[in-house]
């Protein structure tokens, strides 16, 4: 993870370093740190926690006389959280950033006695590891190639030697591009941050070393010369408008985005399916894949496919799918989900599957990303930029397009009615305004649940069939912003385990939506409230007679199985939100986590 970024001849360095570092947040926030360079000096400051610190460490600190920054925000994998362990690192000739980890870093720690042995960063031990091949090369280029041919791992390095004034950038896996105007560069993991400074830009791609001399750009290793391409501007996404927090603002926002998602599906991109897709759906098998909620996304896919198609679906981790044996005599359809596009696990996955020479299409929020430079075809997602760290729009958006693709899929193979399929994109098109009515009418209820969740110890959430990844969801936002305790469960599992876990100090949300499950969620809910567990059930059924205990019932819309999945997820984020914001934690930066996840 960790987010870097790298100017070279602005003249407002410190502040437009801070600012990108700002925008990279999401990508971690245990530490943050610069380093102002010139072909006479290395100044570096460092802070543990928020960006905010590291600006005011840096606020009297003049950037007048240097000619280049780098900067890097951290999310904590090898070594502790600590102002020593924040990069960048430097010395009096060198200061470097990394974004990634460097596998093979305690072999390197172990052969040289240079290394110093205490030390836990796999950046820092990277660090003394170049310095030694610096002193040992005269030619600064010679030590970088050594360095990036030894060291192994996902990573992008952003590197300035004194020695030679000249500046480096080293790709293997993560994610790192660069624009320029004339002789100014910014280098930032995130290309969609560029956009506001200069309006060219070259993604770099795994293996590239681009060394930079005052105002020369050209590859270390290969003759050709650098393409910078136009580069596309976007919306100031960091603007909370009159929301407290980004994910208030992006779960209101979903109405909107669910509504553009749905028309640019209708209007352009699922016109002519078959001929734009008929070839990648010529195969044996699908098998969605993701992670956290992009794999719950994946399992609503997979409820999707399975009813209005008559293809074979599976789902699948993209952390243990990168690890198992796949079918080769099988041709299988691997459709990957990821808002970033960039998390390492499912880009690992991706490209496991393109090795095995199986089809691969991803979904994905981010057109710039790896996974689309990676994948044989892309279905964008049009929720825009999610701040956030806990998924909202991005999720509901992400079910949008696989609503429409089963759909789609379902009507090419015949396997349901031009009926059905008409029917169902006419509910699609009308959900964005029963999620607006359905955000503002939710919105009290969810205060109320809020403050009975604070009576309790932990909270469950049950659901059976495509209720079921929903529950799975509401219990991953609720523990991811407010720390409380949480499982989701399909509610037929319930007597198989869980149930155990019930006690009077419980709280469980059962998602019963009125289809052929109804009366079997209902005994689900039963079973739990029959061992002292506080029950809230979520239901479009009006009358509830059989139910006792203490239970509250929360009226829903009424649902198709289309749209269940989304009227059933609203309720969950605004209760996860509002709780959170009683317990007072950071609900757009939680604790331990970050938005992009470019670690395994
Ligand atoms: C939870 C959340 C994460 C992400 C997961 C995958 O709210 O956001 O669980 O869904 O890290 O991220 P992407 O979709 O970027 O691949």
């Amino acid at each position: 993870m960790c987010g870097i970024v790298g100017i070279l001849n602005s003249k407002s360095l410190k502040s437009d370093a801070i600012e990108i570092l700002k925008k990279l947040e999401y990508r971690g926030y245990d530490s943050a740190g610069i380093s102002l360079f010139s072909d006479q000096k290395i100044r570096t400051i460092k802070s543990v926690g928020k960006i905010s610190n590291l600006e005011k460490k840096s606020k009297n600190i003049s950037d007048k006389f240097f000619s280049g920054v780098i900067g890097h925000t951290r999310w904590a994998t090898h070594g502790v959280v600590s102002r020593n362990n924040a990069h960048p690192f430097a010395n009096e000739n060198l200061t470097l950033v990394c974004n990634g980890i460097i596998e093979n870093y305690s072999q390197i720690q172990n052969r040289y006695k240079e290394i110093p042995k205490n030390i836990k960063s796999d950046t820092e031990v990277s660090f003394y590891y170049l310095s030694y091949l610096i002193d040992k090369y005269k030619n600064p280029d010679e030590a970088i190639e050594i360095f990036q041919k030894t060291i192994r791992g996902n990573f992008a390095f952003v590197i300035f030697i004194k020695k030679n004034n000249c500046f480096y950038i080293l790709k293997n896996g993560s994610p790192i591009s660069i624009s320029n105007k004339n002789q100014s560069f910014y280098i930032c993991s995130d290309s969609s941050i560029l956009s506001n400074y200069h309006d060219t830009i070259f993604h770099c791609e795994d293996g590239d070393i681009i060394k930079i001399n005052e105002s020369k750009i050209s590859y270390l290793q290969k003759k050709n010369k650098i393409s910078f391409q136009k580069n596309i501007s976007y919306q100031n996404p960091y603007d909370k408008g009159n929301y407290q927090h980004f994910m208030l603002k992006e779960i209101h926002e979903q109405p909107s985005v669910l509504k553009s998602t749905q028309s640019k599906y209708t209007s352009e991109y699922f016109i002519d399916f078959e001929t734009k897709f008929r070839h990648l759906f010529e195969v044996d098998k699908i098998v969605l894949v993701g992670c956290g909620t992009a794999y719950h996304a994946s399992m609503v896919g997979e409820y999707y496919f399975n009813h209005f198609t008559n293809k074979e679906v599976s789902t699948e981790l993209a952390s243990e799918l990168r690890y198992k044996k796949i079918n080769k005599n099988k041709q299988i359809l691997y459709i990957f989900i990821s808002q970033s596009g960039e998390t390492m696990d499912t880009l690992m996955a991706l490209k496991y599957v393109k090795s095995m020479n199986h089809k691969s299409l991803v979904i994905t929020n981010s057109l710039e990303s790896s996974m689309v430079r990676e994948a044989e075809v892309t279905i964008p997602t049009y929720a825009q930029k999610e701040v956030g760290v806990a998924s909202t729009k991005a999720f509901t958006c992400q079910l949008l397009s696989l609503a429409n693709l089963a759909l789609e899929l379902g009507r090419m193979e015949n396997s349901i009615s031009n009926q059905i399929y008409k029917k169902n994109i006419n509910l699609l098109t009308k959900l964005p305004s029963k999620i607006k009515k359905l955000i503002n009418e939710f919105t009290p209820n969810a205060k109320i649940i809020s403050k009975k969740l604070s009576q309790a110890n932990a909270c469950y959430f049950i659901g059976r069939n495509i209720a079921y990844p929903i529950a799975l969801e509401g219990s991953l936002k609720l523990k991811e912003i407010s720390y409380m305790h949480s499982e989701g469960f399909p509610g037929g599992e319930m007597k198989h385990g869980p149930i155990a876990l019930i006690d009077k100090d419980s709280i469980t949300v059962c998602l019963i939506p009125n289809n052929d499950l109804f009366e079997k969620s209902v005994s689900n809910a039963q079973e739990i409230s029959a061992r002292n567990g506080k029950i809230i059930i979520l239901s479009s059924v009006k009358n509830m007679s059989k139910i006792n205990g203490e239970i509250k019932v929360m009226n829903m819309p009424k649902e198709n199985i289309i749209d269940t999945p989304f009227i059933y997820t609203i309720p969950l984020q605004l209760i996860s939100y509002y709780f959170a914001l009683s317990e007072g934690t950071d609900i757009d930066q939680p604790r331990n986590l970050a938005k992009s996840v470019t670690v395994e």
